[in-house]
């Protein structure tokens, strides 16, 4: 695996999933491979054995180490979520450089300033995203409001620990609902302005939402698909995979069966009294689906009332992705709760077999990881030309 190489972790509830990939100069992520592994430690968004998580992150990259034919190098970033961040928002107020211009370094020094509003010691940040930007009016101050996210220094020092013990050293951890979100931002149709984009996996549904195509606020709630295999378990007497297999067998049926005397078979090896109404599989389904949509509506409600009339701004779209996004039931229910356009998406950059709503977290990471070496690059050259310009000062060339 050469330098430019990364390795993006996605540690999910059901399975801890990794994507070899590299960023090419026209912005395409070409992928050299992928595996995954089921996790253990770590279940909606709360880590409950570290050693455990980090010994089944080390047999997904073990397979994707076999599956892309490399060794583990170039660069590794590791997303999760859930209730170990924190997000909020800050403002940041600097005078600019030069009065009445705002440049990059300008946003940058406020964004600091906003960051240091609100430091922690306890808390280290992992992104700092410019909401919004007052430009400054000649002789007036440069303001930046931000969306920061951090997390527990504790737990990311104990994940680090954990994760290098088993030969695993990396470059960075990221919030998975926001990696994927930013990696998406300019690639959902319809180009957006005021937007929700929901992750929503087997245990969390991270939550982004975006006005005037920024981020100003987000959050994980600890639900998820993995409810809806739980009921089936139960509904229908199965074991889990088989209840996976059913959920996913339905999700490709039309809602059009429902009131026809429809019956399944859902038997799998080992089974043959599986033979289930349509009807009852819906309603297993759909109840559980609605109870998950209109939770996450009634956690967002208040922002989207504040929205409306502090900017007089409604939102526009629903932006579902994760596993649990796949299944068309939820895009239908969300639609119907939130009354606005709602739609799946999923990285429709990468090679086709990787294009699923649950890849779209380690796209998210691995596009994260290429704007990182792009911005080392651009510091690296930037210091080096300082050098070159000294050292010719210096020799008078
Ligand atoms: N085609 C499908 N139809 C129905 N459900 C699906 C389908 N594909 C995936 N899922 C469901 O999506 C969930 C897994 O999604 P995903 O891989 O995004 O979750 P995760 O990242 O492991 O969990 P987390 O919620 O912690 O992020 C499971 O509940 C799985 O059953
Ligand atoms: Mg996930």
């Amino acid at each position: 695996m050469d330098k430019k190489t990364i390795l993006a972790i996605d540690v999910g509830t059901g399975m801890v999933k990794v994507l070899a990939g590299r960023q090419e100069a026209d912005g395409r992520v070409e992928l050299l491979g992928s595996g995954a592994a089921p996790t253990a430690g770590y279940a909606r968004g709360f880590v409950t054995d570290i050693n455990a998580l980090a010994h089944s992150i080390r047999q997904a990259v073990d397979c994707v180490v076999m599956a892309a034919d490399c060794q583990t190098a170039g660069s590794i970033y590791l997303g999760i979520s859930g209730s170990m961040f924190t997000a909020q928002n800050s403002v940041g107020i600097v005078a600019p450089a030069s009065p009445g211009t705002v440049t990059g370094a300008d946003v940058e020094r406020a964004c600091k300033a906003a960051v240091f509003a609100v430091a922690n010691d306890e808390y280290e940040v992992l992104h700092v995203l410019p909401a919004k930007e007052n430009a400054a009016q000649p002789g007036a101050a440069l303001e930046v409001k931000t969306h920061i996210v951090a997390a527990s220094k504790t737990l990311l020092q104990n994940l680090t620990n954990a994760l290098s013990g088993n030969g695993i050293r990396v470059s960075g951890i990221v919030a998975g609902g926001i990696v994927a979100a930013e990696g998406m931002k300019n690639e959902l149709p319809g180009q957006p302005s005021n937007y929700i984009f929901i992750d929503i996996g087997a245990g969390s549904a991270d939550i982004s939402v975006y006005a005037d195509g920024r981020l100003f606020s987000s959050a994980s709630l600890p639900l998820g698909g993995d409810y809806i295999t739980s009921d089936l378990m139960q509904g229908l007497s199965v074991g889990r995979a088989h209840a996976e297999e059913i959920k996913r067998y339905y999700s490709r049926l039309s809602p059009n069966l429902r009131n026809q005397g429809v019956i399944l078979d859902c038997n799998d090896y080992g089974t043959t009294d599986k033979h289930i109404p349509f009807d009852f599989l819906y309603d297993i389904i759909e109840s559980r689906v609605d109870e998950i949509v209109t939770l996450v509506y009634d956690d967002l409600k208040p922002l989207m009332d504040n929205h409306l009339s502090d900017h007089g701004q409604v939102f526009e779209s629903v932006y579902l992705t994760g596993g649990c996004g796949a299944m068309p039931s939820v895009a239908a229910c969300a639609a119907k709760v939130f009354q606005i356009h709602t739609e799946t998406v999923k990285p429709e950059r990468l090679a086709v077999e990787y294009v699923h709503p649950a890849n779209t977290v380690c796209y998210g990471i691995i596009k994260h990881g290429a704007k990182v070496a792009a911005s080392e690059l651009a510091t690296e050259r930037s210091a080096w030309n300082v050098f070159v310009h000294k050292a010719k000062r210096l020799l008078k060339i």
